[in-house]
């Protein structure tokens, strides 16, 4: 790099990493730590040479809006990207990267957090317990599900998805079936033991635990709808630690509220940080604040992860996570 690009970081990241950024980089920090609104990335695009955003930009059309930006890079931190409008993004000629591999074993321990925690009832025993209303044990005292030895219905096979059946294959001793866009290569699925089905309808009737892993936007809305969760078996459960517009969240509400399937236990959220009022009623209903890949390690190496590809970009062109 002969200058030191512009670039913009939208939120607050690991100090350790701000701190290599500010040695090859002009960097722009958003102290406030507050998201951005349309009006300020149209005026971050005709700024900075690069803009690193997270899932709290909306980069939409109305955001984009500038016909001829200085930005060239949106190097993304985080894996997914549905936040991002890639079609509008290339019409103005602007890269778009990720940061895959480096949160997946988080993202998939905190689905096995919420699989375990509303299988085995810790949100209500907990609540209780902090309520001091716990009379002490006694053989029908919340009463769970046992997860070891149950089946496991994933939904998106990718690197996530696979650190899921990792886990619950081989340390749970569970049976994994799988529903993904593409074929999986049988030698990955013999890994965790597990079997492809078609779609997700096949898929459904068969799990004692659903836990999604395919990406959000528009093309998986709602792909778990009211019709879907009536296929699920009778005191199952669904753990969405992937995109919240996934789950038809008033369809889930129903389900919970009527005990159609067992519980439910989310990460993620349509609209969130707003959460429907009614899934705080919901006690089969496990609710953590889009924890993922909220680890030490995992965040600092998601913001190397953006480094390395703003590196790259402005050295060769070439970053490794180009997603388009
Ligand atoms: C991701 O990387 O997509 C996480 O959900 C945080 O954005």
């Amino acid at each position: 790099m002969a200058t030191k690009p512009n670039v913009l970081v939208t939120r607050r990241w690991p100090k350790a990493v701000e701190a290599r950024l500010e040695q090859n980089f002009n960097a722009d920090f958003n102290l406030a730590d507050r998201p951005l609104n349309h009006a300020d990335f149209r005026d971050a695009l005709t700024k900075y040479d690069a803009i690193l955003p997270t899932v709290t930009d909306k980069l939409d059309a109305e955001a984009l809006d500038v016909s001829k930006p200085r930005t060239e890079l949106l190097a993304n931190y985080g894996v997914g990207f549905g936040h991002i409008d890639l079609d509008v993004a290339r019409q103005r000629g602007i890269t778009v990267t990720n940061t895959p591999d480096v949160l997946s074993d988080c993202t998939a321990d905190i689905a096995m957090t919420l699989m375990l925690m509303v299988a085995r009832r810790a949100g209500e025993g907990e609540r209780e317990l902090r309520a001091g209303q716990w009379t002490g044990w006694r053989p029908t005292h919340l009463i769970g599900t046992k997860v070891s030895g149950a089946t496991l219905g994933i939904i998106g096979f990718g690197r996530i998805g696979q650190a899921m059946a990792r886990r619950a294959h081989h340390g749970f001793g569970m049976k994994i079936v799988v529903q993904n866009r593409s074929k999986v290569a049988p030698e990955v699925l013999a890994a965790y033991g597990a079997t492809q089905v078609d779609t997700v309808e096949d898929l459904l009737p068969q799990c004692d635990f659903v836990s999604l892993h395919c990406p959000g936007g528009g093309a998986n809305r709602h792909l778990i709808n009211g019709p879907r969760l009536d296929m699920m078996k009778p005191g199952a459960f669904l753990i969405n630690t992937a995109r919240g517009e996934v789950v038809d969240e008033h369809a889930l509400i129903q389900a919970l509220s009527f005990d159609t399937i067992g519980g439910a236990g989310l990460d993620v959220f349509d609209g969130e940080p707003k959460i429907a009022p009614d899934l705080l009623q919901c006690d089969n209903l496990v609710m953590l604040p889009h924890l993922g890949s909220a680890t030490r390690e995992t965040r600092e190496a998601m913001g190397f992860r953006v480094l390395d590809n703003l590196e790259a970009y402005f050295n060769d062109g070439n970053p490794i996570d180009k997603v388009q």
